[in-house]
């Protein structure tokens, strides 16, 4: 029995206490060692989804960053979560009577201008929103690896499209990036499975928790099931790793937004492959914790 599964196996039989389990690495990028992915960049100690908060992810030695992306008014990809503009920059102030702020209501032009660093602290003034094609040129600069987000893709039709011919025009969908350097996920299940039938090597991941017997239908276009931590079990996880996802491979889990010291052991403890979290430094040194 995999490791993985033969310790969530454990718990859920028999209940067997953290302490029992041997504790995963942080920072590795696969088997058997947990990856620690840092959730819209190193977004506890900079301003999310800017470049300043995947440098201080590179600054801190994190190989893995999260990020979002969305479309602009005239059909640019950027890096954002929100699908509005009002909460991480000062939109408001630049333009006070294009309320509700959406992304798809701006120019990419229009959005350049925007100040996307002040809100979070007065050292990143200026920090700017990024196009896709920025973020992808500083994270391969970085040396660091992707899990991209399509975000609110109901919006945008067509954007997994233009995502992946983006990546391509980027070098991303390489055989060396699809093997472990890129994971492209949503909420919207359709949205995955586009991705998954658009470029079948693409590693894929569903955010959510489907039903355990749902799961197998999911693995049908998902390499992993990206769940939110607080709705996984030991049980779930080994339901996942039972199953194999379309490149044959047993699917993986990656557990979101887990910022505690105490949730990133539990979650070790769980089997998960991977952490995603807002303060990776605190992930790591809680899991590799004796
Ligand atoms: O990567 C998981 C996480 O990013 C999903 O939630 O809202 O932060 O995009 P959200
Ligand atoms: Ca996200």
């Amino acid at each position: 029995m995999h490791a993985r599964v033969a310790a969530a196996t454990a718990i859920a039989f028999f209940g067997l206490g953290l302490a029992m389990l041997p504790t995963p690495h942080a920072g590795a990028t696969g088997g058997d060692r947990l990856v620690v992915v840092a959730h819209r960049g190193a977004s506890g100690s900079a301003p999310e989804n800017t470049m300043a908060a995947v440098d201080r992810a590179a600054a801190m030695g994190f190989g893995w960053v999260e990020n979002d992306v969305q479309r602009t008014k005239d059909g640019r990809l950027v890096v954002i979560h929100d699908a509005t503009l009002d909460r991480t920059t000062d939109v408001e102030r630049l333009f006070p009577h294009r309320a509700p702020w959406r992304v798809k209501d701006f120019t990419a032009a229009e959005i350049a201008r925007l100040d996307a660093g002040s809100w979070y602290g007065r050292r990143y003034a200026g920090a700017r929103v990024p196009t896709l094609r920025e973020y992808m040129e500083r994270v391969s600069h970085n040396h660091q690896n992707l899990v991209l987000e399509i975000k609110n893709p109901e919006l945008y039709p067509g954007i997994e499209r233009q995502t992946l011919a983006l990546l391509d025009e980027e070098g991303w969908l390489d055989s060396g990036h699809l093997r472990n350097r890129l994971i492209v996920q949503s909420f919207s299940a359709a949205s995955v499975r586009m991705v998954h039938e658009l470029r079948p090597g693409i590693r894929t991941a569903y955010l959510g928790t489907p039903r355990v017997t749902e799961l197998r239908a999911y693995a049908r276009f998902a390499d992993q099931i990206n769940a939110e931590y607080t709705r996984l079990s030991p049980g779930y996880v080994c339901a996942v790793h039972a199953l194999k996802g379309p490149h044959d491979k047993p699917m993986r889990v990656f557990a979101w937004t887990v910022n505690g010291a105490k949730e990133a052991q539990r979650m070790g403890g769980f089997g998960v492959d991977g952490v995603i979290t807002n303060v990776p430094d605190v992930v790591r040194t809680a899991v590799t914790a004796r």
